[in-house]
C-alpha cells in the first residue's frame, strides 16, 4: 500500500461569509488529515473556494463589485476560518487561478476527444441557489403554488444551447463500481440514496451555460462557459497537478478521500465518478457526507438571523473547544444542533472536569510529592495498573477504526471511556493517601496516570492540537515522539516536567 493520503473538503462557494456549517466539514477533515500525519502516511490536504457561477456572479453585483474582486475578498474570509480554526491544509485553491482553467480545459479536451461531450440544447429548471438542474418530476410546489426545488430553492426555467456530457452511458458502470467498493459512499444511508437515485435512471448532463460569463470558458467555443460543477469537481485533480503527470503531487491522485455535506453527495458520487471513468482516470476511493447543523434547534439562515460565525466562537471559547465540541456532539452522518447550553456543558464537563482535572491533579501531585521528575513504572503492575494502561494501548487502534468510517463521535468518546476510566483509577488508588503509607506505590499510581495521560494527549492531538500540545509538553514529550508510533515506548523515567497548568479552564457564564 502507498502511504500517500490525500483528503480533501469542499471548495466553498463564495457568496456569502463562513459559518460553522463550512467550519465543520474543515474540522473534520483536518482531523482526518492530522490522524494520518500521526500514523506516518504522506498526507495532502486540500481546502480551497469555488468562485464560478451564477450565484457568485450574482452576489458580486448585488455588492456591487466586479466579480474577481468579489472573490478575492470572499476567498480572504475563508482563508482566515481555516486558520482560525487550525486547519493543517498543504494547499488552498481557488477556482479562478489560472492553474485550475488549465486543468479544467485539459479535462474537458480529454472528455471531448472521447466522444464523452456533444453539442445539444437545454430546455428545463434551473436552480441558482443549487447550482442545478432538476427534472420537472423532481418539482414542488409550495405553499404560494410556486414550484420550487426539493430543496426548497427557487427555480427559472432556462433555455440555451449546451453541451451534454452522456452521463447516461455511466449507469451500469456506477451501479458495478458501488456494489463492487462498499465503502465508496459513507454512511450506509447516504450510499442507499445515491443507488436508488442512480437506478432510477440517468439523463445527460448539461455541463455549459451561455447565458452569463463568470466561469471556465469551453475551449474552441467561447460563446460557453463550463457548468460550475464541473469546473468545481476538477479541483481536486488540479491540485494534485493534472493533467501534468510528472507534477510533484501527482502520485497523490486517486483521492483517498472526499468530505462533503449531504447536500452534494450527487455531485460527488454520480458526475464525479462519472467524468473521471470516461475521461479514463481513477475514481477516489472514498466519498464520505456529514449532516447539516441546525442552530437552537432552527435552520442556519441569514433571513432568520441566527447565523453562526466561527471566528465569534472561537473568539469566546477558544478553538480547541469549538473543534471539540462541533465532532463530539453530532454523530457524524447525522444532522446535529448547536446550542450554547450544549457546547457550555461539554466544555466544563468533558473538557474542564473529565480530561483537564484529570491531568492537572496527576500533573500537580507529581510537582508536589516527586520534585517533578517522573517515577519509575510499577514493577510487577498490579491488575488494575494493568487493566488501565491496556485500555491506553488500544486507544490508536480503536479510534483508527472509527476515524477511518469518520466516526468522529465514536472516537471520542473511547478517548473517555479511558479517561473516565483513569479518573476512576485515581480515586480508587487516592495517591493523595499513599504519600504517607507508601510513598514507592504513590510514585508508580502517578507514572501510570502519566502514562495514561501522554496516549490519550497523543491520540486526540488531531482534535485538539494546541491543548494536547501543552499537555504533551507538560509530560516532556519531545516533539519527534509525539506519533502513534512512539507510545510502544514508554517515557523516560526521571525526566523533568514543567510546572503543570490548567489546559481546559472551566467557563463561567456571566449573568447580565
Ligand atoms: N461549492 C460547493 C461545493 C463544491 S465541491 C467541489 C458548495 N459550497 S457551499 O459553500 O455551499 O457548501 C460547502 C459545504 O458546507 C458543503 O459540504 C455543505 O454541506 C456544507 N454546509 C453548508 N451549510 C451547512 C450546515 N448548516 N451544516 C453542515 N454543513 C453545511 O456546496
Amino acid at each position: 500500500m502507498t502511504d500517500k493520503y490525500y483528503v480533501t473538503t469542499p471548495i466553498y462557494y463564495v457568496n456569502g461569509a463562513p459559518h460553522i456549517g463550512h467550519a465543520y466539514t474543515s474540522i473534520a477533515a483536518d482531523v482526518v488529515a492530522r490522524w494520518k500525519r500521526l500514523e506516518g502516511r504522506d498526507v495532502f490536504f486540500l481546502t480551497g473556494t469555488d468562485e464560478h457561477g451564477q450565484k457568485v456572479e450574482k452576489a458580486a453585483q448585488d455588492a456591487g463589485l466586479d466579480p474577481q474582486s468579489f472573490t478575492d475578498g470572499v476567498a480572504g474570509q475563508f482563508r482566515a476560518m481555516g486558520e482560525a480554526l487550525g486547519i493543517s491544509n498543504d494547499d488552498f485553491i481557488r477556482t479562478t487561478e489560472p492553474r485550475h482553467k488549465a486543468a479544467c480545459t485539459a479535462l474537458w479536451t480529454r472528455l471531448v476527444e472521447a466522444g464523452e461531450i456533444y453539442l445539444g440544447a437545454y430546455e428545463g429548471w434551473y436552480a441558482i441557489r443549487d447550482e442545478a438542474f432538476y427534472g420537472e418530476d423532481e418539482l414542488i410546489t409550495n405553499a404560494h403554488g410556486v414550484l420550487i426545488a426539493p430543496t426548497g430553492a427557487p427555480v427559472e426555467w432556462v433555455r440555451e444551447p449546451s453541451y451534454f456530457f452522456r452521463l447516461s452511458a455511466w449507469q451500469d458502470r456506477l451501479l458495478a463500481h458501488y456494489e463492487a467498493n462498499a465503502d465508496f459512499i459513507g454512511p450506509g444511508a447516504r450510499r442507499n440514496e445515491v443507488i436508488s437515485f442512480v437506478r432510477g435512471g440517468l439523463t445527460d448532463l448539461s455541463v455549459s451555460r451561455t447565458s452569463f460569463r463568470w466561469g471556465v470558458e469551453v475551449p474552441n467555443d467561447p460563446e460557453h462557459v463550463m457548468y460550475v460543477w464541473l469546473d468545481a469537481l476538477t479541483n481536486y485533480l488540479t491540485a494534485t497537478g493534472y493533467p501534468d503527470a510528472d507534477a510533484p503531487r501527482a502520485g497523490f491522485w486517486p483521492a483517498n478521500l472526499h468530505m462533503v455535506g449531504k447536500d452534494i453527495i450527487r455531485f460527488h458520487a454520480v458526475y464525479w465518478p462519472a467524468f473521471l471513468m470516461a475521461a479514463g482516470l481513477p475514481v477516489p476511493r472514498r466519498i464520505c457526507a456529514n449532516g447539516w447543523w441546525t442552530v437552537e434547534g432552527e435552520k442556519m439562515s441569514k433571513s432568520v438571523g441566527n447565523v453562526i460565525e466561527p471566528s465569534a466562537l472561537i473568539e469566546e471559547f477558544g478553538r480547541d473547544a469549538v473543534r471539540f465540541f462541533l465532532l463530539r456532539e453530532m454523530p457524524f452522518g447525522n444532522d446535529g444542533d448547536y446550542s450554547r447550553r450544549a457546547l457550555i456543558s461539554r466544555l466544563n464537563v468533558e473538557l474542564a472536569n473529565d480530561l483537564g482535572n484529570l491531568a492537572q491533579r496527576s500533573l500537580s501531585m507529581i510537582a508536589r510529592n516527586c520534585e517533578g521528575r517522573l517515577p519509575p513504572l510499577p514493577s510487577p503492575l498490579t491488575d488494575a495498573d494493568a487493566a488501565l494502561l491496556a485500555q491506553a494501548a488500544a486507544l490508536p487502534r480503536l479510534l483508527a477504526a472509527a476515524i477511518d468510517i469518520q466516526a468522529f463521535h465514536t472516537a471520542l468518546e473511547e478517548a473517555w471511556r479511558v479517561i473516565r476510566a483513569a479518573n476512576g483509577y485515581i480515586d480508587h488508588q487516592a495517591p493523595w493517601a499513599l504519600k504517607k503509607t507508601d510513598a514507592v506505590r504513590m510514585g508508580s499510581v502517578l507514572r501510570v496516570l502519566a502514562e495514561v495521560i501522554r496516549a490519550v494527549a497523543t491520540v486526540l492531538q488531531p482534535f485538539m492540537p494546541d491543548s494536547m500540545a501543552r499537555m504533551l509538553d507538560q509530560l516532556a514529550v519531545p516533539a519527534d515522539a509525539r506519533g502513534l508510533a512512539a507510545l510502544d515506548h514508554p517515557l523516560v523515567e526521571g525526566s523533568v516536567l514543567p510546572a503543570p497548568q490548567g489546559i481546559f479552564p472551566r467557563f463561567v457564564e456571566e449573568v447580565a
